[in-house]
């Protein structure tokens, strides 16, 4: 069920120059979230801010009534939203969107890049608990943008590419040899920049495995008014805030 709700601002962790943790708390309690679902935020003290931010949500706490979102600052959003203080209100509307399906699954790879790592916690977490084997495969463009390996390393294997080569195998996700060798993987779970997931769908199909991607297409109004985020999938025109952010791939015509 969908709230709208206030939170205040809790805390920052940042993780470098252009990325944050950034952690709401409120004396209420928190709505079930599934992996994969996201949430609209009203930046505050930003009045040229017109419209709501999606993020996925990263984690919440249910004991300690917190939610938390990982943020990369590309525009005024997102750099103000990692500039709030103490007793700041945050307007959050959420969970918003579908979520990526579990059943079915016993070993899978989760690639991410880019922000496209944020669902990727509460989605390893609920895979760990269905008994699935977990392998995350993490691109960044160097080793200072490869983020929260320690959290995943919590849930399962984790394998980096940079196109740099200062960590992990050099190159692009796309690359990396697990996808060379002989594949083990009966699902893929991938969130990122498009080309990337694209280029993920294409491989899934070769390997015969069934692929979910989380798009991150540009949102306005975020509950299906606006349509400025639509993608064309086999079955028509769909909202990405309605009826995604999670699509299997076979269905998109990217
Ligand atoms: C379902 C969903 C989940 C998301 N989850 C996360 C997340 O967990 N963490 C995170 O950091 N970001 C996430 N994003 C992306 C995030 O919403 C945008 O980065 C943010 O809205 C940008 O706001 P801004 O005001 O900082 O930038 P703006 O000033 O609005 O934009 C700056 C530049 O980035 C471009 N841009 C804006 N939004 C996007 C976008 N969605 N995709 C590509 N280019 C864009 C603009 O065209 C402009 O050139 C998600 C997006 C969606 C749709
Ligand atoms: S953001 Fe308006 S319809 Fe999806």
């Amino acid at each position: 069920m969908k709230r709208i709700q206030d939170f205040k601002f809790k805390e920052y962790k940042w993780l470098n120059y252009q990325n944050y943790i950034l952690t709401l708390k409120t004396t209420d309690t928190i709505a079930e979230i599934k992996p994969g679902n996201f949430a609209e935020l009203k930046i505050p003290n930003a009045p040229d801010v017109f419209l709501r931010r999606p993020l996925s949500v990263l984690d919440v706490d249910h004991d300690e009534n917190t939610i938390s979102f990982y943020v990369k600052i590309i525009g005024k959003g997102t750099e103000k939203l990692g500039k709030l203080r103490g007793g700041d209100k945050v307007n959050v509307i959420y969970p918003l969107g579908n979520s990526f399906s579990i059943n079915g699954t016993n070993k899978a790879l989760l690639v991410g890049g880019g922000s496209g790592i944020a669902p990727f916690i509460l989605l390893g977490r609920e895979l760990k608990q269905k008994g699935v084997e977990i392998t995350f495969l993490i691109g960044a463009r160097t080793k200072e943008d490869v983020l929260l390996t320690n959290e995943f390393k919590k849930l399962g294997d984790v394998l980096v590419t940079t196109e740099d080569g200062t960590m992990g195998q050099t190159g692009l996700v796309t690359h990396h040899s697990v996808f060379s060798e002989e594949f083990q993987f009966d699902k893929i779970y991938t969130c990122g920049p498009d080309p990337m997931m694209k280029a993920i769908a294409e491989i899934a199909v070769e390997k015969g495995v069934d692929c979910e991607a989380s798009l991150e297409n540009m949102m306005a109004c975020g509950f299906g008014a606006c349509l400025c985020c639509v993608v064309e999938t086999h079955g028509g025109n769909k909202c990405v805030c309605t009826e995604g952010p999670v699509f299997n791939t076979k269905d998109l015509a990217w």
